[in-house]
C-alpha cells in the first residue's frame, strides 16, 4: 500500500490512538500524544516486553532510575564527549540535516531533500542530549541532563541490584522508561522523536561467554515479534559493520522491520563488553566487580544488551496489522473495511457489547453483559449507530470479539460473539460468555 504510513497516522488520529502533542496551538515539531486507545496499546506491549523480559524469567529482574541524570554519569559513560551526530546545513535554504541520513542520487550527488541545493556545510558533531537546570541558577554547576538510553540506571546501580536481588551471573536488569534525544532529524510520525520510551534490558555474563549470550538474545527477542504475529518477511536480522557500531559496543545486531519508507532498525541487540561498568568503576572510584564464587574469582562482567522503543514498536504492530478489505454486510452486500488483525494480546479493546439498537428492553441487558466482561479485560459497550457500522469501528481498532445482544437474547439468554478476522459469530450463553472469551484471549 503507497501511503500506508498516511493511512497509519489518520486512523491513529481519527481513533485517538496518537495525535500530534499540543495540537490547539499547531503541535510541537515531533512531539506526540497517545490518546485513551494509545494508552491501551502501550500498556499491552509493556506488558508483554515484561513479561517476556522479567516475568517469565527468573535470572531477570527490574528496575525504574531517575531520568534527570548528574552529567558525570554522562561524562564517565562517554556520552558527553561521543554522542553525536553529525550536522550539516545546506548553505542555500539553510535547513539542517544528518549528513548520515541524506542520500546520493542515481548521479552519485548528494542534493538538500528541501531545496535541491547541492552544498553543504562542513559536518559539525552534534551532541543529542538534552541539557536542563537543577535549581533556580542556570549556571554550569546546575547542569543535569535527560538520559539519552535507560541502560546508565542499570550499570550504575549494578552492585547494589546484584547484591539486594541475590542473583549469580549470568543474570540482567530490565527498566522501562522514557529518554530523549535531540534528534536532528526527527520524523515518520513516532518512528524518530525526542521523547520516546524504552525497553532495554542489561544481561550481565561471563566475558568469553558473551558472544553466545549475543546470539542467545537476538533469537529470543526477534521470535517475540514473531509470537506477536509480525509477518516474517518483513523482519530482518543486520549486523552492524564496524564504522556504525555504537561507542560502547564489540558488536550488535539490529532487528530491522520493513517499514513504509524502507528498511530501519526496529530493535537493537549490543554486546557492550565491559565497557560502561570498566568507565563507572573508574570514574566513581567504586568497586564494580563481581565475585564469581565456583570460580573464586572477581571481574567485571561483560553485557549483552536488547534494546527497543515503545513507540518504534507500536508503529511496528500498527504496520503490520493494517488492513482494507472487502468484507460482506448484513444485507448481502459487500462493502470495504479496515481491520487491525492485532495479536490478541496486544488490542487495545479485547471485547465490545453491543445491544442491536437503543431499545429500552436491550440496552439495561447488554449493560448487564458488559458489567460481566468489564472485570476480566478492557471493554467498550457501545450502542451509537447501525450495528454494521459498530462493527466496523472495532474492527478498526483491532477489538477481536463484540457481542450482540438482541431480542432473541431476551428469550433464550445468549449472545452473537463475532471475531474479527473471520467474521464468524457463534450464539453464546451469557452464562458461559467468559470461559467463551477467555479460552479464546
Ligand atoms: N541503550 C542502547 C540504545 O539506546 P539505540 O539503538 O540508540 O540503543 C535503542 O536505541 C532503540 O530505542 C532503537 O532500536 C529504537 O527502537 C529506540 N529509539 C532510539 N532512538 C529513538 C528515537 N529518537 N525515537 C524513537 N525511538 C528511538
Amino acid at each position: 500500500m503507497a501511503d500506508l504510513m498516511e493511512a497509519i497516522t489518520a486512523l491513529a488520529k481519527r481513533r485517538g490512538i496518537a495525535f500530534q502533542s499540543g495540537e490547539i496551538y499547531g503541535g510541537l515539531r515531533s512531539s506526540w500524544d497517545y490518546g485513551p486507545l494509545g494508552v491501551e496499546l502501550r500498556r499491552n506491549i509493556r506488558e508483554s516486553w515484561w513479561r517476556s523480559t522479567v516475568q517469565l524469567r527468573d535470572d531477570v529482574v527490574g528496575v525504574e532510575a531517575a531520568i534527570v541524570t548528574s552529567p558525570k554519569v554522562f561524562a564517565a559513560s562517554g556520552h558527553l564527549d561521543t554522542f553525536h551526530d553529525p550536522l550539516v546545513e545546506c548553505t542555500n535554504c539553510h535547513q539542517r540535516w544528518r549528513e548520515d541520513h541524506l542520500e546520493p542520487n542515481a548521479d552519485g550527488v548528494v542534493l538538500c531533500p528541501n531545496c535541491g541545493g547541492a552544498e553543504f556545510t562542513e559536518p559539525k558533531q552534534f551532541n543529542l542530549m538534552l541539557r536542563t537546570f537543577l535549581g533556580p541558577v542556570e549556571d554550569e554547576d546546575s547542569v543535569a541532563y535527560l538520559r539519552p538510553e535507560t541502560a546508565q540506571g542499570m550499570f550504575v546501580n549494578f552492585s547494589t541490584i546484584q547484591t539486594v536481588a541475590r542473583r549469580k551471573l549470568p543474570f540482567g536488569i530490565a527498566q522501562i522508561g522514557k529518554s530523549f534525544r535531540n534528534e536532528i532529524t526527527p520524523g515518520n510520525f513516532i518512528f524518530r522523536t525526542r521523547e520516546f520510551e524504552q525497553m532495554e534490558m542489561e544481561y550481565f555474563v561471563e566475558p568469553g561467554t558473551d558472544e553466545e549470550w549475543h546470539e542467545y538474545w537476538i533469537d529470543r527477542r526477534l521470535q517475540w515479534y514473531l509470537d506477536l504475529g509480525v509477518a516474517k518477511e518483513h523482519l530482518r536480522l543486520r549486523p552492524h559493520e564496524p564504522d556504525e557500531l555504537a561507542h560502547y559496543a564489540k558488536a550488535a545486531t539490529d532487528i530491522e522491520y520493513e517499514f513504509p519508507f524502507g528498511w530501519n532498525e526496529l530493535e537493537g541487540i549490543a554486546n557492550r563488553t565491559d565497557y560502561d561498568l570498566r568507565a563507572h568503576q573508574e570514574a566513581s572510584g567504586e568497586d564494580l566487580t563481581y565475585f564469581d564464587q565456583e570460580k573464586e574469582e572477581r571481574y567485571l562482567p561483560y553485557v549483552v544488551e536488547p534494546a527497543v522503543g515503545v513507540d518504534r514498536a507500536l508503529l511496528t504492530f500498527l504496520l503490520d496489522a493494517y488492513r482494507e478489505e472487502e468484507a460482506p454486510t448484513a444485507k448481502g452486500g459487500t462493502d470495504r473495511r479496515t481491520v487491525l488483525a492485532l495479536h490478541r494480546s496486544l488490542a487495545p479493546v479485547k471485547v465490545a457489547v453491543l445491544p442491536l439498537s437503543r431499545n429500552e428492553r436491550l440496552v439495561p441487558e447488554a449493560k448487564a453483559v458488559h458489567e460481566q466482561v468489564m472485570s476480566e479485560w478492557m471493554t467498550q459497550y457501545d450502542d451509537a449507530g447501525a450495528i454494521g457500522r459498530r462493527y466496523r469501528r472495532q474492527d478498526e481498532v483491532g477489538t477481536p470479539f463484540c457481542a450482540t445482544v438482541d431480542f432473541n437474547t431476551l428469550e433464550d439468554r445468549q449472545v452473537t460473539v463475532r471475531e474479527r478476522d473471520t467474521m464468524q459469530q457463534d450464539r453464546i450463553p451469557i452464562a458461559n460468555l467468559v470461559t467463551y472469551l477467555r479460552e479464546r484471549l
